[in-house]
C-alpha cells in the first residue's frame, strides 16, 4: 500500500485534532504530520494516545506557520502529498479585543505556507505534481451576513465583518491567488460553525455545556436571535477528505449542515440535556441562568449554507442529526472532566473577565 503523506497545520486545535483522529482511523494509507504553534488553543495532548496507537503514521511537530525557517525544515524533511492548512486564530470576540494576532497567522501565516508549498512543487516531478493537494480549511463568515431569507453560494461577494473574518477572506485571496498565478492545485473550503469533542471552551456550544454544569450565568448576546448553521465536526472532517480525493482543483466547496438554529433555542436546549443528564431535579432548571448581555460589535445577523455543490459534486451530506449529535458532544464534555480542568486553567480566567467583565445584562 503506498502512504501518503499529509501536513496538517493547527492539528492540535479543535477541527485539526477531529480531522487527524477520523483520518488516521478510517483510511491506513494516510501518514500525517501535525505542525502547531501550541497557542492557548493548541493541546497537542489530545492526540498522545496516536503516537502509540498508529505507531510511525503521526509525527507532531511544534511550529509556527509564520516561520520560514522552520517550514523549510519540514518541507526538507518530509515529502508531503498533501496539506490541510487549519491553523489559525479563530474567535471572533477575540478578534474585537486584539485583532493583530489574527493578521499575523492567518494572512502573513497563511502566506509563509503558500510560499513553502510552493518552493517544493515547484520542484516536484510530473507524477507528484499531479498529486499535491493545498486544502484551505476556511470558514461561511467570509460571506459577511444574511437577512431572513437565502443562503451564502459559492459565488456569494465576500463582504466580512470582523477582523477574524476580513483575516480569513484575505488567506482566501491568497490561496486562489497562487493557484490562478503560479498553477499552485488549490482547494478552498467554506464551511459554518461547528461543534463536537475538543472545541475550547470559549466558543458558544461548549461554553454554555460548561456554564450549566457549573450553574454559572449563561451569557447570550443581544437578543439571541441570530441564526447559525450547525455542523458536526466529524461531518466536516468527513467533507474535507472528500474535497481532497475527488475534488477539483480551483474550486471553492461550501460545507454546512443544514441546521439552521437561534442561539437562544441552543442554549436553552443545552439546559435540557445537561440537566437531564446530571439527573438534575426537574423544575428547577438550569434556563433561569440564562442572561442577555450587550452584543458583540459587528455582530453577524444569520449564516446559512447552500451545499448543494459538494453534494452534487462530491457525494457528501452530512450524517449526523444536529440533536442527536448535540447530545454526544454534551456527554462528551460530561466524560471529559480532565480535559476540560487543563483547557481552563492558565488565561482561560482572564479571557472571560476581559470578554464579559464589561458587558452589561439587560
Ligand atoms: P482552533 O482555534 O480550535 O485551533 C487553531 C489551532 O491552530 C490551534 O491548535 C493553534 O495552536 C494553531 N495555531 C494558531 N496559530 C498558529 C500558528 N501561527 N502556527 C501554527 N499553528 C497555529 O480552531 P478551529 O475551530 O479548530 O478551526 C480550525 C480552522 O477551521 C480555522 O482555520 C478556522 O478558521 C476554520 N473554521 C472553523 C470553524 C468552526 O466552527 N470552529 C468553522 C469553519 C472554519
Ligand atoms: O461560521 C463559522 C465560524 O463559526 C468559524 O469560522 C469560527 O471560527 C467559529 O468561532 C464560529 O464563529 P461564531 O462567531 O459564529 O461562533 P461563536 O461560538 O463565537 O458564536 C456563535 C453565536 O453565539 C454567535 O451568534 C455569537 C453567540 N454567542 C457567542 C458566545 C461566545 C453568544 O450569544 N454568547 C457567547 O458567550
Amino acid at each position: 500500500m503506498a502512504i501518503k503523506t499529509l501536513l496538517v497545520t493547527g492539528g492540535a486545535g479543535f477541527i485539526g485534532t477531529n480531522f487527524i483522529i477520523n483520518t488516521l482511523q478510517s483510511d491506513p494509507s494516510f501518514r500525517i504530520v501535525n505542525l502547531d504553534a501550541v497557542t492557548y488553543a493548541g493541546h497537542p495532548g489530545n492526540l498522545d494516545g496516536l503516537l502509540h496507537q498508529y505507531d510511525g503514521r503521526y509525527r507532531f511537530v511544534h511550529g509556527d506557520i509564520r516561520d520560514a525557517t522552520c517550514l523549510a525544515t519540514l518541507f526538507e524533511e518530509e515529502s508531503f502529498d498533501g496539506v490541510f492548512h487549519f491553523a489559525a486564530e479563530s474567535h471572533v470576540d477575540r478578534s474585537i479585543h486584539g485583532p493583530e494576532a489574527f493578521i499575523k497567522t492567518n494572512v502573513e501565516g497563511t502566506f509563509r505556507l503558500l510560499e513553502a508549498c510552493l518552493l517544493r512543487w515547484k520542484h516536484h516531478g510530473l507524477d507528484e505534481k499531479a498529486h499535491f493537494r493545498f486544502v484551505h480549511v476556511s470558514t461561511d463568515e467570509v460571506y459577511g451576513s444574511l437577512g431572513p431569507e437565502g443562503f451564502f453560494t459559492e459565488t456569494t461577494p465576500y463582504d466580512p465583518s470582523s477582523p477574524y473574518s476580513a483575516s480569513k477572506a484575505a488567506s482566501d485571496h491568497l490561496v486562489k491567488a497562487y493557484h490562478r498565478t503560479y498553477g499552485l492545485p488549490v482547494l478552498v473550503t467554506n464551511c459554518s460553525n461547528n461543534y463536537g469533542p475538543f472545541q475550547f471552551p470559549e466558543k458558544l456550544i461548549p461554553l454554555m455545556i460548561l456554564n450549566i454544569m457549573d450553574q454559572k450565568p449563561l451569557p447570550v448576546y443581544g437578543d439571541g436571535k441570530n441564526v447559525r448553521d450547525w455542523l458536526y465536526v466529524v461531518d466536516h472532517c468527513d467533507a474535507l477528505l472528500e474535497v481532497f480525493c475527488k475534488g477539483r482543483i480551483g474550486e471553492t466547496y461550501n460545507i454546512g449542515g443544514g441546521a439552521e438554529r437561534e442561539n437562544i433555542k441552543i442554549v436553552r436546549l443545552l439546559c435540557d440535556m445537561v440537566d437531564e443528564k446530571l439527573g438534575r431535579p426537574k423544575g428547577q432548571g438550569s434556563r433561569q441562568l440564562i442572561t442577555f448581555v450587550t452584543d458583540r460589535p459587528g455582530h453577524d445577523r444569520r449564516y446559512a449554507i447552500d451545499a448543494s455543490k459538494i453534494g452534487r459534486e462530491l457525494g457528501w451530506a452530512p450524517r449526523y442529526r444536529f440533536e442527536d449529535a448535540l447530545e454526544r458532544t454534551v456527554a462528551w464534555y460530561l466524560e471529559n472532566a480532565a480535559w476540560v480542568d487543563t483547557i481552563r486553567s492558565g488565561d482561560y480566567r482572564k479571557w472571560i473577565e476581559a470578554n464579559y467583565g464589561d458587558r452589561t445584562s439587560g
